[in-house]
């Protein structure tokens, strides 16, 4: 088993997703997980101090190899207003300053707005020498990052979605040169706590972000007019919001199981039917 300390600088909507994430692996594994995901996304600043303990179990059922292969993540945060709220959910330890968090942390996640960055990065640059740094911003490269940190840091970029808070999220990773195998296999031990990885070049994130990182909105909108369609017509607004979800993820696996989004529209869009 080894250990590795992650740090957050930011824990808001993102941030707070993969670190839920981690959290609920490490919960899973040790056992001692919740049902209801729902309830946990609350931030309520409740009397449920036990992640930190639940970050220190093993898993008893593991056999021995995979336990030397598995990673025990403890999770360090600097997220100004969120950091209470952080600690108390998940047992987050929570660092005195960036600086301290990124001399104290194997591999630090920039979780702040990307207009941040710039400032963050130089403040927490000498700190970083032989450490894994992941990048979460659109429209900030490796490149840029690495002009500010200089040589020595193992800088990865990743474009997450919301769905990561679940274990749910689409994640495209990119590494910069340099990465020995086992560092990306640590990178990627992180990202598929949050959900499935795409291996991709960086000049796709762009593009990804948009199928991805932002999908979500797109997609809470279309289930929003849908489901308001059915109020419309009489329905209760909640079997409205469960019956669209579920339609829409039987249409998103007819798809993954190789049917052509045009050939499946056309197949519900009989002539001079309902649908067309
Ligand atoms: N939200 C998404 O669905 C999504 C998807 C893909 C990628 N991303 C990327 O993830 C990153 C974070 O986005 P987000 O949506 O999580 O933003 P957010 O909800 O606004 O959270 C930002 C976090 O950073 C903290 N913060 C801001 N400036 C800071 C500073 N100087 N020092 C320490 N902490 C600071 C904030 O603290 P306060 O709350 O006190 O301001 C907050 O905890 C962005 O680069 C975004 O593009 C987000």
């Amino acid at each position: 088993m080894k250990n590795l300390k992650i740090g957050f600088i930011g824990g808001g909507n993102m941030g707070g997703a993969m670190i839920e994430a981690l959290w609920r692996a490490q919960s899973n594994e040790a056992g001692t997980v919740r049902n209801s995901a729902e309830d946990e996304r609350k931030f309520d600043g409740g009397s449920e101090a036990h992640g930190a303990e639940n970050l220190a179990q093993t898993d008893k059922n593991a056999s021995s190899h995979e336990c030397e292969k598995k990673t025990k993540f403890e999770i360090i945060a600097c997220a100004r207003s969120k950091n209470e709220a952080l600690r108390q959910r998940f047992g987050v330890k929570i660092a005195a300053s960036k600086t301290d968090l990124a001399r104290e942390a194997d591999a630090v996640v920039l979780a702040t707005k990307p207009a941040s960055y710039e400032a963050i990065l130089r403040l927490i640059a000498p700190e970083l020498a032989g450490k894994i740094l992941l990048l979460l911003a659109p429209g900030f490269d490796i490149n840029r990052a690495r002009q500010i940190v200089g040589e020595g840091v193992y800088i990865a970029r990743a474009m997450p979605n919301i769905a990561a808070s679940i274990g749910a999220s689409t994640t495209a990773l990119c590494f910069d040169a340099g990465f020995s195998e086992s560092r990306k296999e640590t990178v990627r031990e992180i990202i598929a706590k949050i959900g499935k990885i795409y291996e991709i070049d960086e000049a796709g994130f762009a593009a990804f972000t948009g199928i991805s990182g932002s999908l979500p909105a797109y997609a809470c909108a279309f289930i929003e007019a849908a489901a308001d369609a059915g109020v419309r017509g009489g329905l209760p607004r909640q079997l409205c919001y469960d019956a669209v979800c579920a339609a829409i993820e039987g249409t998103a696996r007819l798809i993954q199981s190789g049917k052509h989004p045009a050939a499946l529209k056309d197949e519900v869009c009989s002539p001079a039917g309902t649908t067309i």
